[in-house]
């Protein structure tokens, strides 16, 4: 009775993020049509019956959520964790902000950042307005939207899509072949965890873990401590501002590394690099999860939808994301494939570093 109750309330708050998210989307499109229409990028038409396998794609990810947790995964009550007073108080920002990006993208400015920043800290492909972010992600006030941006994007189901390496972690990781002695806490790396999201769900999991999270951008970092800050008891896991391509720890140091929705917004020759770090990394046995877009080999279905978001968003590596093998990179690292499987608009691949 009570599982019944709490499964149709998880489902309940599921469908009211999705319906708000498309409200929102909605309400946005009319805002620009009339205020901006000049900035309207050209989109392909849908074909029929992508709509219905979206929604049968994410029936069978919120159903995968649903039972991850009864599995005992993860606590069901991450199923209901969001920082929902700070996403309240900060949605009025997301309306505010659209006319400076109507700005930009009327003067096709998409390396319109902070003028406060370094510009040397940070390699130039990542010197851009990633999915026309005000300031990219240089900034608290892009720090303090881009979650709620996220969870819109995906109509409310970018952390289920987060959860699903949870699944295969779990099952692989106490059959690691790294010699760790079982007192010693698990090492997990998220690599590129921006505002901690992925930490957030690597933590409920994995509660005795010593969590690493590092990422380019000093302002997601600060949000990610303070949310991960407000959880009650264990470590604050430890944040670091790093390129992916070369993260400051020692090789071999970590038993699993994380690394989710950051292929994309890499060139290629990066993509490969980051792949390699996380070799470097990863004790011999240790494991690599990377959570991505899809790809339209493995969802032809979602070709066009793909395709519609490289035109609508300003992703410059996406387009080549699309057309590239993951698991070339992996292989080319020296790792061994585990798994790849697709959740909704997501993609998974495991996989190990040879023992
Ligand atoms: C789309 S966000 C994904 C963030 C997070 N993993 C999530 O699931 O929401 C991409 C993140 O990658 C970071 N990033 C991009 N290129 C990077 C690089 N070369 N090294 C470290 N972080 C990078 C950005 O700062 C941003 O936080």
């Amino acid at each position: 009775m009570f599982a019944t109750l709490a499964k149709l309330a998880y489902q309940t708050l599921q469908k009211g993020k999705g319906a708000f998210s498309l409200a929102h989307k909605d309400m946005s499109l009319r805002l620009l049509k009339t205020m901006a229409p000049d900035t309207l990028a050209k989109t392909l038409p849908l074909a029929p019956g992508t709509i219905k396998a979206l929604h049968g794609a994410m029936d069978a990810l919120l159903e995968r959520d649903w039972q991850d947790g009864e599995d005992g995964i993860y606590p069901t009550e991450l199923l209901f964790s969001g920082p929902w007073k700070d996403w309240a108080v900060r949605y009025p920002l997301l309306w505010l902000d659209h006319p400076a990006t109507w700005d930009r993208l009327r003067r096709r400015d998409f390396r319109d950042l902070p003028k406060t920043i370094n510009r040397q800290h940070y390699p130039d492909y990542y010197l851009q307005n990633f999915h026309n972010q005000t300031d990219g992600y240089l900034s608290d006030h892009s720090a303090a939207l881009y979650d709620l941006q996220v969870e819109i994007l995906f109509n409310g189901a970018a952390d289920p899509m987060r959860r699903r390496l949870l699944r295969p972690l779990k099952h692989t990781l106490p059959r690691l072949g790294t010699g760790r002695n079982p007192s010693r806490p698990l090492r997990i790396l998220d690599l590129a965890t921006g505002t901690g999201r992925t930490m957030h769900q690597l933590w409920a999991a994995f509660p005795r873990s010593q969590l690493v999270g590092c990422d380019l951008s000093e302002a997601y970092l600060r949000q990610a401590g303070r949310w991960l800050a407000e959880r009650p008891g264990g470590e604050l896991p430890q944040l670091v501002q790093a390129n992916v391509e070369a993260v400051p720890f020692v090789d071999s140091w970590f038993d699993a590394i994380t690394c989710v929705f950051l292929l994309h917004e890499l060139p290629r020759p990066a993509r490969a690099n980051c792949m390699k770090e996380a070799f470097r990394l990863l004790k011999p046995g240790g494991v690599l999860a990377v959570l991505d877009s899809i790809q339209p080999k493995d969802s032809p279905q979602f070709k066009v939808l793909s395709e519609n978001f490289r035109r609508v968003y300003h992703e410059p590596f996406y387009g080549d994301y699309m057309a590239d093998t993951i698991e070339n990179h992996l292989d080319q690292a020296g790792f061994e494939l585990v798994l790849s499987e697709t959740h909704f608009l997501s993609r998974l691949w495991l996989a190990r570093r040879p023992p």
